[in-house]
C-alpha cells in the first residue's frame, strides 16, 4: 500500500476549471466517462455544488494542484433509493497508483456513511483494471453487468456494476432515518 501523495478537501466551484481539466481526456479519449461533451466550468461548478449538498465533492491536491476528485450523487432520485449514492472518481493519469485515489474514496466513503446513506454504487465501462480492482480493494462486490448499454467512440460498451454496504457488519434492519 502507498502512502498518499496529497491531501484531500472538500471542493468549491472554484475547483471546476481543474475537475473539468481532470475529467477532459476521460470524456475524449476513452468509454470510462458516459459522457460525448466535456462539461463547461460553469456546468461542473454546478455539479460541485450540487453535490457538497446531498452529497460530497472532494479533490485531492499535490503540489497546490488538483490531481483528482471524488464525488457522489443520488442513484437514482426517488424516495425509496434515497439512502444509495452513486460515486465517481477521476485521478490524473500521471498520478494513478500512487495512493491519491485511495485517500479520496477513503474520506468520500466515510462522509457518504456519516451522512445517512447505506449504500454506494458504481457503474464501471468494461474493461477497466484499474477500477474494478481498485473497487474491489474496498470491499465493493459484484452487483450486475449492463450488456451494451453505452455507444461511444465507435462501439458498444458494456457497464458493470459495483456495490458497498457503507455500514458494513452495522447495517441492519431499517435506516435510522433522513439523510442529512
Ligand atoms: C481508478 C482510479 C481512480 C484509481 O486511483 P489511483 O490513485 O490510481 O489508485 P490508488 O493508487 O489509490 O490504488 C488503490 C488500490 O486500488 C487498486 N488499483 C489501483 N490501480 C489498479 C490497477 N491499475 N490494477 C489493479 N488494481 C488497481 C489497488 O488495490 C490499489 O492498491 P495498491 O496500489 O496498494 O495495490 C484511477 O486509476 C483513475 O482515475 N482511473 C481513470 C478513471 C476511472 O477509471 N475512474 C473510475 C470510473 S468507474
Amino acid at each position: 500500500m502507498h502512502a498518499s501523495i496529497g491531501r484531500v478537501r472538500p471542493a468549491g466551484p472554484e475547483d471546476a476549471p481543474a475537475c473539468a481539466a481532470i475529467y477532459r481526456p476521460y470524456v475524449l479519449d476513452t468509454a470510462i466517462s458516459w459522457e460525448l461533451e466535456v462539461p463547461t466550468v460553469d456546468e461542473m461548478a454546478a455539479r460541485i455544488t450540487a453535490a457538497r449538498q446531498t452529497h460530497e465533492w472532494l479533490v485531492l491536491e499535490h503540489d497546490d494542484r488538483v490531481i483528482g476528485y471524488a464525488y457522489g450523487h443520488a442513484l437514482y432520485r426517488v424516495a425509496s433509493y434515497q439512502w444509495s449514492a452513486q460515486t465517481g472518481i477521476y485521478v490524473d493519469a500521471d498520478h494513478h497508483r500512487t495512493g491519491g485515489g485511495r485517500e479520496l474514496y477513503t474520506q468520500l466513503l466515510r462522509r457518504l456513511a456519516e451522512r445517512g446513506y447505506r449504500r454506494a454504487v458504481a457503474g464501471i465501462t468494461q474493461p477497466n483494471a484499474a477500477s474494478n480492482g481498485f473497487h474491489r480493494s474496498f470491499g465493493f462486490t459484484e452487483a450486475g453487468l449492463y450488456r451494451r448499454v453505452e455507444w461511444k467512440l465507435g462501439s458498444w460498451h458494456d457497464v458493470a456494476w459495483m456495490q458497498l454496504d457503507l455500514l458494513g457488519d452495522a447495517d441492519r434492519g431499517a435506516p435510522a432515518g433522513p439523510i442529512t
